[in-house]
């Protein structure tokens, strides 16, 4: 579906955002996302080389519109295909990409997570309460002592990666990352990305004729026994480790750092538990753990009256999207009695996250809510500095809590 044809105005360049500076939006991003909204619904930004989808309707089409906006983009997809063996499904359109998500689509509905998953997520938010607890109110970090070893062993548990510790869970994760943005070619950080695949690879070598021996509801059995080349499983294995971990483990800091800044809906939630689903939804809307996803046009293209080139980079900027005030009254306003109109956290279309309703349930329903259980007075502790990072994938880094 191209856009063209429901033009009725002549299409326009896109402004430029030359001011636009991608090492100050590490620091806040919203800055930035207002000025590009003063600017129109796509922006040229060339510190970055890229279109930028601004808008949530200019945002919606690029992720419904996969024949024009692949996912399939140069640069990105030959580091993915590097750090991982293959290139995985994020990095393919349909119907490609359909084939290798459909193995895991059962496993990933709320049915399997509430009869197969849940009691493990239960299970390791109780054993992360009692790391976080021991810690103790002086030294105790909500990110390094809960958020990040309860993300890391849920993904586990979920993937079937048996064997696999939180801290190799993390040290993989992380290597992945730095591998697929290794566009300096640092040799330092291939070693590490070739480590990272070596250890993986050598558990996948036993777990891969294990599952295809006895398949369960997990999500390397459903690959396995999916139809899948092997490359392919490995390497869609390795992207879930790289990406199924760091966005729920910034759900669970970031819902704390809300309710901490809004005392009346921070009482009203722990006296109504039914309002935890709605939390989760209106944080993952306003501190979106994921703020831009990479796309490039297959064609010259206009979205929403802006001329785009063909093969251009093109940024779906979620984050921006989710505080578009067309769509969300007072969108600056963390509020989780606003009228419910769909954010676009989880991204859209095709590639829409796979894991979201393992993270609404897992950390929505299950950690946080247990969290305030354990400890009803928990708090950021204003007397430890607490730390934000980032704005393609952004997230506390450190956050002091004491009770
Ligand atoms: C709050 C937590 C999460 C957020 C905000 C999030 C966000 C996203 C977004 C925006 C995409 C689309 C990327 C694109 O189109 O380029 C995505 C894809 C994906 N996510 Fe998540 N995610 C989360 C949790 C998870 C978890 C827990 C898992 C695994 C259990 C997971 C697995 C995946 C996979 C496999 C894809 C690729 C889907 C495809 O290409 O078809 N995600 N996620």
């Amino acid at each position: 579906m191209s856009t063209m044809s429901t033009q009725t105005v002549s299409p326009v360049p896109a402004p430029t955002a030359d001011w636009l500076d991608p090492v100050a939006m590490l620091e806040d991003p919203h800055p930035t996302y207002e000025r590009l909204r003063a600017l129109g619904p796509v922006v040229w930004a060339p510190a970055i080389n890229r279109y930028l989808a601004v808008s949530h309707s200019a945002n919606s089409v690029v992720e419904a519109d996969s024949q024009t906006y692949s996912a399939n983009v140069t640069g990105a997809a030959a580091l993915m295909a590097r750090t991982m063996g293959a290139r995985p499904l994020l990095r393919k359109d349909d119907p490609e990409h359909a084939n290798e998500r459909r193995p895991i689509n059962s496993s990933m509905r709320p049915k399997n997570i509430r009869e197969v998953w849940v009691a493990m997520f239960e299970r390791n938010a109780e054993t992360y309460l009692d790391h976080l607890i021991e810690r103790g109110p002086e030294h105790a970090d909500l990110n390094t002592d809960y958020a990040a070893p309860l993300a890391a062993q849920n993904l586990a548990d979920m993937l079937g990666l048996t064997g696999a510790s939180p801290q190799q869970m993390q040290r993989w994760s992380q290597a992945f990352i730095d591998g697929i943005s290794n566009l300096s070619n640092d040799s330092r950080v291939w070693e590490r990305a070739d480590a990272a695949q070596a250890e993986v690879d050598a558990l996948l070598d036993q777990l891969i004729p294990y599952y295809a021996q006895h398949p369960n509801t997990s999500m390397i059995s459903a690959w396995v026994n999916g139809g899948l080349p092997e490359a392919s499983i490995r390497a869609n294995i390795k992207l879930t480790i790289s990406g199924g971990m760091n966005e729920p483990q910034h759900m669970v800091t970031n819902m704390v750092w809300a309710l901490d800044r809004h005392p009346a809906q921070h009482s009203e939630v722990l006296t109504n538990a039914a309002l935890w689903p709605t939390v989760f939804e209106e944080t993952v809307r306003w501190l979106s753990p994921i703020g831009m996803l990479p796309r490039e046009t297959t064609r010259p293209t206009v979205l929403e009256g802006t001329e785009i080139p063909a093969g251009a980079s093109v940024g779906g900027l979620l984050a921006c999207a989710n505080r578009d005030p067309n769509v969300f009254e007072r969108p600056n306003d963390f509020d989780i009695h606003r009228p419910k109109r769909p954010h676009l956290a989880f991204g859209a279309g095709s590639h829409l996250c796979a894991g979201q309703w393992a993270a609404r349930i897992s950390i929505g329903e299950i950690a946080v809510p247990r969290l305030y259980q354990r400890l009803p007075e928990v708090r950021l502790d204003e007397r430890r500095s607490e730390q934000w990072f980032g704005w393609v994938f952004r997230g506390l880094s450190r956050m002091p809590v004491t009770w």
